[in-house]
């Protein structure tokens, strides 16, 4: 099938790629000059792992192409995604300006070109309910050409993307007619192992479906923050409590972990866009708002966790954050808790110092010389007074922790992911904090700054 992709970001260019690599011809259409030329070298603009060799593939076969020319992309295709962002207001409302100016490109390209087929738009981005008919009513407005509209809400990960695009649990589809339905049962054939997870709705249904899945994500990680806090004061084992609920079936393991806060372009946003959305409808979402405030809380708890263990001073100690990405595997830093931890120990005068596996140039263009920048996380810790860990990366489970330990001004550790093991802790002589969990708590062997 010749498919256009508006949008080339996380999910537009990975959901173009694996498209291709099902065998369907695409075009991928990107308005940003810089990503635009990178991707029109072969090159990734994103860190994705597995993405880059998936590319090379299908761009070298001719499998997938890129363009700045929405009509070029629309011209053969017989369906467009829109994958463009709908980033959070200041006010937590939905920014639809990329969507409707996506939109509008493709109602114009139609227009123009005269087309006489049938062309599906697909709407691939998190839009609020009431969107996918909007926009199909503005199109039967604006343009002669034959459309129609499927909402199909995206629900990859960063960090696994490709093989959640390839092996989806469910693709949800929302439409108003059997032949939207059809058209995107054949676009998918190659990925559906079980007609049970081909999940046809309406509109409303499937918009809606995108931010409940999200906001139920977002609650479990926020119930695990909440114990965190009755962990710490009774003395429990905040993992111990995770194996024990997330054991029981009608539970289930996933999104249990506690830390200190979720963060990235998704859970956010969506949460916030739940909350107003439920304002739209006439009321108050109570449960949104608790998750929202007990993630923003548990944010500043780790950072004040920081200045209450610290045993000297915040103003003027060296803290070296491990971990800018949202989470591991990935380059993204929307939203991440590093940010907010960052910003807080600034504020209170202490010295960071930085170190990320991936999200380092993100990170830099936003506290630019306000934080030293380290290429690795042992320099970050030399001779600094406490190391805080915001992103669990797996490398930094193995480090070389005697000689950290042996570096530091003080062996103190912040582990807000909970990543490192306790007994290395202890044994290395590591004051360490988790979330939630008994620290280690060696006796602090604190060093004479020269
Ligand atoms: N990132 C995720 O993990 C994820 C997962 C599920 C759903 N979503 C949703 O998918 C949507 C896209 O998210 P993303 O993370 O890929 O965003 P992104 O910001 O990474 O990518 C959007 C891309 O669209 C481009 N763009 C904007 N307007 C354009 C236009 N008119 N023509 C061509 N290109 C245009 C931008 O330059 C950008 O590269 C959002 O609604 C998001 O909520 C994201």
């Amino acid at each position: 099938m010749d498919v256009a992709i508006i949008g080339c970001g996380y999910v537009g260019l990975v959901t173009g790629t694996c498209l291709a690599a099902i065998g369907h011809t695409v075009k991928g259409v990107e308005k940003d000059p810089r990503k635009l030329k990178s991707l029109q070298d072969g090159h990734c603009p994103i860190f994705e792992p597995g993405l880059q060799e998936l590319l090379n593939e299908n761009y070298a076969s001719g499998q997938i192409q890129f363009t700045g020319n929405v009509k070029d992309a629309v011209r053969d295709a017989e369906v467009v995604f829109l994958c463009v962002g709908t980033p959070p207001k200041p006010d937590g409302t939905v920014d639809m300006s990329y969507l409707e100016g996506a939109g509008k490109e493709v109602c114009d390209a139609l227009a123009e070109l005269k087309s006489e087929y049938l062309v599906t738009i697909i709407v691939k981005s998190t839009v609020p309910a009431g969107t996918n008919r909007k926009l199909y009513n503005f199109l039967r407005e604006q343009t002669k050409a034959y459309v129609q509209v499927v909402s199909n809400p995206e629900f990859l990960k960063e960090g696994t993307a490709v093989q959640d695009c390839l092996n989806p649990d469910r693709i949800v589809v929302g439409g108003e007619s059997p032949e939207a339905f059809r058209m995107m049962r054949r676009l998918y054939d190659p990925l559906i192992k079980r007609e049970e997870n081909f999940l046809t709705m309406n509109w409303e249904s499937a918009e809606l479906t995108k931010y409940a899945a999200n906001s139920m994500l977002a609650a479990r990680i926020s119930f695990m923050n909440e114990m965190t806090i009755l962990c710490e004061h009774y003395g429990a084992d905040i993992e111990d409590l995770r194996k024990g609920m997330g054991s029981d079936t009608r539970i289930g393991p996933a999104f249990l972990r506690a830390g200190c806060g979720y963060g990235g372009s998704c859970f956010p946003k969506d949460v916030a866009a739940m909350e107003h959305i439920s304002k739209a409808a006439g009321y108050t979402n109570l449960f949104v708002d608790a998750i929202q405030t007990v993630n923003s809380n548990q944010k500043r708890r780790f950072a004040e966790k920081i200045v209450q263990k610290l045993g000297r001073p915040i103003e003027g100690a060296t803290i070296a954050v491990w971990g800018l990405a949202f989470k591991a595997d990935t380059d993204d830093i929307r939203e991440s808790a590093a940010i907010d931890v960052i910003r807080y120990l600034l504020d209170k005068g202490a010295i960071v110092r930085a170190h990320d596996y991936k999200g380092m140039e993100h990170m830099k263009a936003l506290f630019k010389d306000e934080v030293e920048w380290c290429g690795d996380p042992v320099t970050a810790a030399a001779g600094a007074d406490a190391v805080a860990i915001t992103t669990d990366w797996p490398q930094y489970t193995t480090l070389p922790f005697r000689k950290i330990a042996a570096t530091m001004n003080t062996p103190l550790i912040f582990d807000g992911r909970n990543c490192l093991h306790r007994d290395v802790m202890r044994e290395n002589g590591f004051q360490y904090y988790p979330m939630g969990r008994p620290p280690v708590e060696n006796k602090l062997r604190l060093k004479q700054k020269v």
